[in-house]
């Protein structure tokens, strides 16, 4: 079979349709009684994948492709997602954040006659494949492997998975723990000896925060934030500054601005050094967070931190008036219904931030059917391997 393009999951779609993983266009392939597929012809766009797990682990799809070949078909992903809606705007150069660079990871433990084994899943498999090499997150996440398993041997019910969400902080790893498994007495008492252990920062069981032995804040301009364990943080801290550098310009000197879904003030609080922010975002926890942080920052003009639903309850047009530069970073659904107001407000300029090119093209065409026209549109891959992809775009009142 030949590879004729890939799907937006990465997979190589062959010429009688066909999904064949890990395999790219014009490659000529046969499929063996396994599944896996033989390369007959290779693409002069294959390389040898970085990662000694690659062949077993689940965790990249793409490790296969060159560099260029997946910034390429990145960029083409958001360009045919805009072609959908009759939109051909200008893109700035892909950026691309280094291998090694993912802050936060989302392990799977499980416990073994020996001990335990953490690591992520085998492509479309529940079978878990250790990665003590791994080449996508951080050193200091992949030197964390060891100590995840011995907590998973806590955590883990005897035939249970645990998930272990850890996050870098320079105060220390912020670990989330979700399993099964009840939190009784002495667990408690046994997991928080071990974060003091093992010089954690935070460890948190489900609902319930264990301990804190450092606060494990983010540092957000000059601010520095406690987001609440497991709270949405940029992928890669490369990517963020890429995100962040773009909406500062698109803001320019505007004197207020709207954050909108603002998180715990990734873009809020770096913008509050030279403009009143309202920062709006539907988890109190999040806002909570934010509020504190801009409380201990001197310097910094007037965040306002809101904690509504903007699925529900989008900025109205009256609302979004005093505000010059808007600022949208929704979750993968998009921002329907604020685009939808935005539409009809005198905003001057939107950044728009977008982890989804779907709900990105839809949402970008609304904006330009009231007036917006898109100046640029950039792709900032800070999800190296994957076939995600997030991108920004500076849209402006015509
Ligand atoms: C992609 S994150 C961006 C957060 C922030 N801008 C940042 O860069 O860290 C999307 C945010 O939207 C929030 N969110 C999801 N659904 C929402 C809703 N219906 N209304 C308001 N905020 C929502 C999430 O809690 C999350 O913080």
């Amino acid at each position: 079979m030949t590879i004729q393009g890939l799907t937006h999951l990465g997979a190589g779609r062959a010429n009688d349709d066909t999904l064949i993983p890990r395999t790219l266009p014009g490659e000529v392939v046969a499929l063996r009684d396994d599944g896996t597929a033989q390369i007959l012809t290779p693409s002069a766009d294959r390389v040898a994948p970085p990662c000694r797990h690659f062949r077993t682990c689940g965790g990249c799809a793409l490790q296969h492709a060159s560099d260029p070949f997946v910034a390429a078909w990145k960029q083409t992903v958001v360009e045919r997602a805009l072609h959908a809606h009759g939109l051909e705007p200008p893109f700035r150069p892909i950026h691309t954040s280094p291998p090694q660079a993912r802050r936060r990871a989302k392990f799977s433990g499980r416990r073994t006659k020996k001990g335990a084994m953490v690591g992520f899943h085998a492509r479309a498999s529940d079978v878990l494949v250790a990665v003590p090499d791994c080449q996508l997150v951080t050193p200091t996440l992949r030197a964390a492997i060891p100590m995840l398993e011995a907590l998973t041997v806590i955590t883990a019910s005897r035939k249970g998975e645990v998930a272990l969400t850890v996050t870098g902080s320079r105060a220390g790893l912020d670990v989330l723990v979700q399993t099964e498994q009840r939190l009784t007495d002495p667990l408690r008492i046994e997991v928080a000896a071990f974060a003091q252990t093992h010089r954690l920062a935070r460890l948190t069981w489900g609902d319930e925060t264990v301990v804190t032995i450092n606060p494990p804040v983010q540092v957000m301009g000059p601010a520095t934030v406690l987001p609440p364990p497991g709270a949405f943080l940029q992928a890669t801290q490369d990517g963020e500054d890429a995100l962040r550098a773009a909406v500062i310009e698109i803001v320019g000197d505007a004197p207020r601005v709207a954050d909108l879904f603002a998180g715990a003030g990734t873009f809020s609080l770096p913008l509050a050094v030279g403009a009143e922010v309202l920062a709006v975002e539907g988890d109190a926890a999040m806002i909570a967070a934010l509020d504190k942080g801009w409380r201990a920052t001197p310097g910094l003009r007037r965040v306002t931190g809101v904690a509504r639903d903007l699925f529900r309850r989008p900025l109205e047009p009256d609302e979004l008036a005093p505000f010059s530069a808007v600022v949208l970073d929704p979750p993968r659904a998009g921002a329907a219904a604020q685009v939808a107001t935005l539409a009809g407000s005198r905003v001057d300029r939107i950044a728009m931030v977008s982890c989804n090119p779907v709900t990105f093209g839809r949402d970008v065409a609304a904006l330009v059917a009231g007036g917006y026209r898109v100046d640029w549109v950039q792709v900032v891959d800070q999800f190296r391997w994957s076939p995600h992809v997030e991108m920004v775009a500076s849209l402006t009142r015509a």
